[in-house]
């Protein structure tokens, strides 16, 4: 445990405890370590069954093993502990909506996307980044998960990039902001040849103001996940899965937040399946935007109303290349 009244601000933990206490905290902190996004696909008695998983981890080059847990409980857990083979079909940056369809409770799976049936008939998940065709090795006891381990016969890999998910949320890869000499301390002066290409601004630059925009979430009491929920519900009521189409928030985090925002009194719940803003919730979400409109015009303040304009197009006309 840490002493924190001795340790700096940064390092002042956010949360702590014995995950017996509390497993919504635990999950947070499981969640500060990033992972990819995988479906892993299997035909049992002629039946096809696919999930969502982050928990796919590799186990060994030689031989070549790779594992993952499914829970207990899971509607498909027999299939998978019955089946010889299974496929991990790894999702690609385009690909939230896959996992969304795998990723929750869904009466025919295999009828929202596009696949071809591999060896022994499994569906191979077309727009996938990699495909590790898998012989099952063992089943190890872990908690309420099981680990299967499965023996990789066949990879293929593909261009693209990866989906990642980390901190509750689906995310894309992109290069170390300290790649490049200009992200590596903002305020000094570019040196002369070093500057980085449009793009590459275009994305440090985002970044870097994301990040000065997190010490306004704080003084709001909100998190950039409860602002996209707040936003959404701003516009209209709605349930989860709306939530999770719009938000790109993973299920459990939007219960979560859901949870929070609902006690905090931001939230009224019909039942657990249409979520309303209250009184309090759309001030709260008017108080961010308007923080963010402030943050944009003091970010601003100095460069011409030309050089703003010139900007505004030349982004707006690569939106449509
Ligand atoms: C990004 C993401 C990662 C997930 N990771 C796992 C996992 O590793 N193991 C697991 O059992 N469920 C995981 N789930 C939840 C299952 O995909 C979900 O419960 C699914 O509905 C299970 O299939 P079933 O309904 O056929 O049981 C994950 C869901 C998402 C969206």
């Amino acid at each position: 445990m840490y002493d924190t009244a001795s340790i700096q601000p940064a390092f002042q933990p956010i949360e702590q405890g014995n995950p017996a206490d509390d497993g919504r905290a635990f999950r947070r902190c499981l969640g500060q370590y990033a992972t990819g996004v995988a479906v892993i696909t299997v035909k049992h008695d002629d039946k096809l069954a696919g999930m969502a998983v982050n928990s796919f981890s590799a186990v060994s080059l030689d031989p070549p093993l790779v594992l993952w847990s499914i829970r207990r409980e899971s509607a498909s857990a027999k299939a998978y502990l019955e089946a010889s083979h299974f496929v991990v079909n790894v999702l690609s940056a385009d690909q939230v909506e896959t996992s969304q369809v795998f990723g929750a409770p869904h009466p025919d799976r295999f009828s929202q996307v596009a696949w071809t049936p591999g060896r022994h008939g499994i569906p191979l998940l077309d727009g996938a980044v990699a495909h590790l065709e898998c012989r099952l090795e063992t089943v190890y006891e872990g908690g309420d998960h099981l680990i299967l381990v499965g023996h990789v016969d066949r990879y293929v890999r593909f261009e693209g990039e990866p989906l990642l998910f980390a901190q509750g949320q689906y995310a894309v890869t992109q290069n170390h902001p300290r790649l490049t000499v200009a992200a590596a301390s903002p305020s000094e002066p570019i040196a002369e040849g070093k500057v980085p290409t449009f793009l590459k601004l275009l994305s440090i630059t985002n970044q870097h103001m994301s990040a000065l925009f997190q010490e306004h979430r704080q003084a709001l009491c909100v998190t950039a996940a409860s602002t996209r929920i707040l936003n959404r519900l701003f516009e209209s009521p709605c349930g989860i899965d709306e939530l999770e189409r719009s938000t790109y928030l993973g299920r459990d985090t939007i219960e979560d937040v859901l949870g929070d925002l609902v006690a905090q009194g931001h939230v009224l719940s019909d039942k657990g399946t249409l979520f309303e803003l209250t009184a309090k919730g759309r001030r709260t979400s008017e108080a961010v935007a308007k923080r963010s409109a402030e943050f944009t015009i003091e970010k601003l303040r100095g460069i011409s109303e030309s050089d703003i304009a010139a900007a505004k197009r030349v982004l707006l006309e690569l939106q449509k290349r």
